[in-house]
């Protein structure tokens, strides 16, 4: 209930203290299982001063709305792409729903399907309630990347679109794009890519040495890519990332928002009301960190990746599900729920999920938070 007389600050805060105790904080180093970060200073500063920003209304916010499109821009430069047209926004469920509306939108079909690996996100099964399409699964090679010819296999008139992954949620995969890709630009269809996850890691991860394949507009078939700030990017939630190749695909999403006190806009985004603070962050981290910074970032949690995966290698009672491709590592056992509870109760926020444990090397975890964790593992399997 609303209390009739209002509490104090002093009072709200302890109230708060008290009761967020149960929250596991990023800075603990505790939360290994998630994809998202404690935010980059900058951003922090930069959000608090710029709270009141509106990019729903971006006439009001002139300046705020072409931060977000420089910042747009300089996330499709880093995906090869010269003139980038999209937006930040709520996060990666939102870029993939909107990519699906645009083809959708644009395909003129009217019992549209969408090709996507198993390995997709959830996100899509929303797109599919949303938007009506059909949803049509590829299944996937042992190691986890979609099987290319079952993706063609499965193309039919009425495929809109086909969907690659960047850095799968479970695993971080990184699926066959470039074969994706040709196969897109053979049969005319549009691929997007939902590197929700590897957006802001394989650039730099590549720019490092390691051995991955192209997964943006390089790419010709490549016709869209979801791209997050608020994982790798290490920018405050919500802000996801949403490019496309072409205007045609933000044309065919745009709705026109009258009454607005900047004047007359188009929207493409599912939401109105929106954070501008949360834009402009991204855009300081990206001109604060700069390619240098971010490879550094990566190259740390690269490093985890390999380092811990070689741990789990060496127990017994516990297995690698596949080599890391990215810089998250997911392993599996015979009693796994036994193990996944055992966890829980020290503390250790991670989930167990479709048969393995998946540990993400956020920028928050340092190696002697995996440490910590492995001895825990230890005694848990010791006592199996
Ligand atoms: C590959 C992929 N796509 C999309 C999403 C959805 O992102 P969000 O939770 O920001 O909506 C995730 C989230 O984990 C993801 O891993």
């Amino acid at each position: 209930m609303i209390p009739k007389e209002g509490m104090s600050e002093d009072e709200i805060f302890a109230e708060l203290e008290k009761r967020l105790r149960s929250d596991l904080t990023f800075n603990s180093g505790k939360i290994l299982g998630s994809m998202c970060t404690y935010p980059h200073p900058l951003a922090q500063k930069v959000i608090q001063r710029y709270i009141d920003r509106n990019l729903g209304d971006p006439g009001l916010h002139k300046g705020s709305k072409e931060i977000e499109e420089e910042a747009v821009q300089m996330i499709g430069e880093l995906l090869h792409l010269k003139r980038a047209w999209g937006n930040i926004v709520s996060g990666g469920t939102e870029a993939n729903i909107l990519a699906v509306r645009a083809f959708r939108n644009l395909s003129g079909v009217e019992e549209p399907e969408l090709i996507l690996p198993r390995s997709a996100h959830f996100s899509f099964l929303k797109a599919k309630d949303l938007l009506k399409v059909k949803l049509v699964w590829a299944e996937l090679n042992d190691d986890y990347s979609v099987n290319v010819k079952d993706v063609e296999a499965k193309i039919t008139d009425n495929t809109i679109g086909i969907v690659g992954i960047a850095g799968t949620t479970g695993l971080g995969v990184v699926d066959d794009i470039p074969s994706l890709s040709d196969i897109a630009v053979d049969y005319g269809i549009p691929l997007h890519v939902d590197a929700a996850f590897g957006g802001f890691v394989i650039p730099f991860a590549k720019a490092l040495g390691y051995d991955l394949p192209d997964f943006d507009f390089k790419l010709k078939g490549v016709q869209s890519v979801t791209i997050d700030p608020h994982k790798m990017g290490m920018a405050p939630i919500p802000a996801g990332g949403i490019i496309f190749r072409e205007k045609k695909y933000m044309d065919a999403i745009n709705v026109l928002a009258p009454y607005l006190a900047g004047g007359e806009i188009f929207q493409a985004t599912i939401t109105g009301t929106r954070p501008g603070a949360n834009a402009i962050a991204v855009w300081a981290l990206l001109k604060h960190l700069g390619f240098e910074g971010y490879k550094e970032v990566v190259g740390e949690a690269m490093e985890n990746a390999k380092w811990f995966a070689e741990q789990i290698k060496a127990l017994n009672g516990v297995y690698l599900i596949r080599e890391p491709m990215l810089n998250i590592v997911s392993f599996g056992s015979k009693e796994l729920k036994k193990i996944e509870k055992d966890l829980k109760k020290r503390g250790w926020g991670i989930s167990a999920h479709r048969g393995y444990i998946r540990i993400v090397m956020m920028p928050h975890v340092k190696r002697e938070h995996l440490k910590s964790f492995l001895n825990d593992l230890v005694e848990i399997l010791k006592k199996l």
